[in-house]
């Protein structure tokens, strides 16, 4: 294993002031989101709204690495750049600003027992690595994910088996020279409160390290996207950002080894603004009581994405507001990954 290069990618990844763009929504995600901005979900589209965000100018500022997904690992510019990025994979153009690509490998959700959702791709995974790692991609990202119901959910089951796959997954990643971002995500659905979920975000990420421990991945060549410690979408009690960043960061520094080379937050379908400004407390209570023990910034999918894809909406006289949308998002969330973000 080359555990320098890992550890090189992945400084890279969480170097200060950057964060990752995630924009590996497969074909129904990206459908979802579309469909919102009245936009149709074609391959084209795809391509060019993805266009979009990698051309906006001095986004490798703020942005250090961008999780695609399959399809547009081999997706070209059309172009709009000017005649010299014409036909240039999405990959070597990204590697070209100094921005990471990286890949998401995982295969989606299938259903575990009634309720719960296992993690699906394992089996095909060491042979998709080589051809992503020939694609120019450096490293990858696996989601896991577990719903919150009663005292009843997640099971003991349904944490053991995604642990397990959670650090299968690591372990041929960085066998295969490529950082793993692993992602255990405790979803925002339904009514439970903020200590509830800081109950379970605690025992699910000590099973993973536990798991991540068993397979002897190596720390400072992987990173962690785990979702903050929030109250349940329908809670009548929600948390501030102080007491969001407090728990938190409990919960991460009673489970995460400091050798881990950073964590990096997923928005889970947070506000944008909420999602900006409970990094920011994170990372300013971290300095504040001593506690940055590692990297922290951000991951984001949807608190990057979301306004830019509704000023873009599919057409081209919107690129350039749409591009100014993002750079300002990428900005924010580059602040907050700071402790210095002061709203919008
Ligand atoms: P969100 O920030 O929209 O949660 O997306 C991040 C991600 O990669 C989810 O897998």
């Amino acid at each position: 294993m080359d555990t320098e290069k890992l550890q090189y990618i992945a400084k890279l990844l969480v170097a200060p002031g950057k964060g990752i763009l995630a924009a590996d929504e497969s074909f129904s995600t990206i459908e979802k989101r579309f469909v919102l901005c009245d936009i149709e979900n074609t391959e084209e589209n795809r391509r060019a709204y993805r266009e979009m965000l990698f051309t906006t100018p001095a986004i490798e500022e703020y942005i250090s690495g961008v999780i695609l997904f399959e399809e547009t690992l081999y997706q070209t510019l059309r172009g709009a750049q000017g005649k010299q990025t014409e036909g240039v994979l999405f990959p070597e153009f990204l590697t070209g600003r100094r921005i990471l690509p990286g890949i998401k490998v995982d295969q989606g959700l299938d259903g575990f027992g009634e309720k719960e959702k296992i993690t699906k791709g394992i089996g095909t995974l060491q042979e998709r690595l080589i051809d992503y790692a020939k694609a120019g991609a450096k490293f990858t990202k696996w989601r896991a994910v577990f719903t919150i119901e009663n005292n009843v959910l997640p099971t003991d089951e349904c944490i053991l088996e995604n642990a397990k796959l959670l650090a299968e997954y690591a372990l041929f990643c960085q066998e295969a020279g490529l950082v793993p971002v692993v992602e255990p995500e405790i979803l925002m659905e339904g009514s439970h409160t903020i200590d509830k979920c800081k109950e379970v975000s605690e025992k699910v990420f000590k099973i993973v390290f536990g798991e991540l421990k068993v397979k002897e991945i190596y720390f400072p060549g992987m990173i962690l996207k785990p979702s903050m410690v929030l109250a349940g979408k329908d809670c009548l009690n929600q948390p501030s950002s102080k007491e969001v960043a407090e728990k938190t960061l409990e919960v991460l520094k009673n489970c995460v080894p400091t050798e881990v080379a950073g964590i990096v937050f997923l928005s889970g379908g947070q506000s944008d603004e909420d999602a900006t400004k409970n990094l920011n407390e994170i990372v300013k209570l971290a300095k504040e009581n001593n506690e940055a023990l590692w990297p922290i910034t951000f991951s984001y999918g949807r608190d990057l994405q979301d306004s830019p894809m509704k000023i873009w909406a599919g057409k081209e006289e919107n690129i350039l507001s749409a591009k100014n949308e993002f750079y300002k998002k990428a900005k924010e969330n580059s602040m907050a990954s700071k402790g210095e973000y002061l709203g919008e």
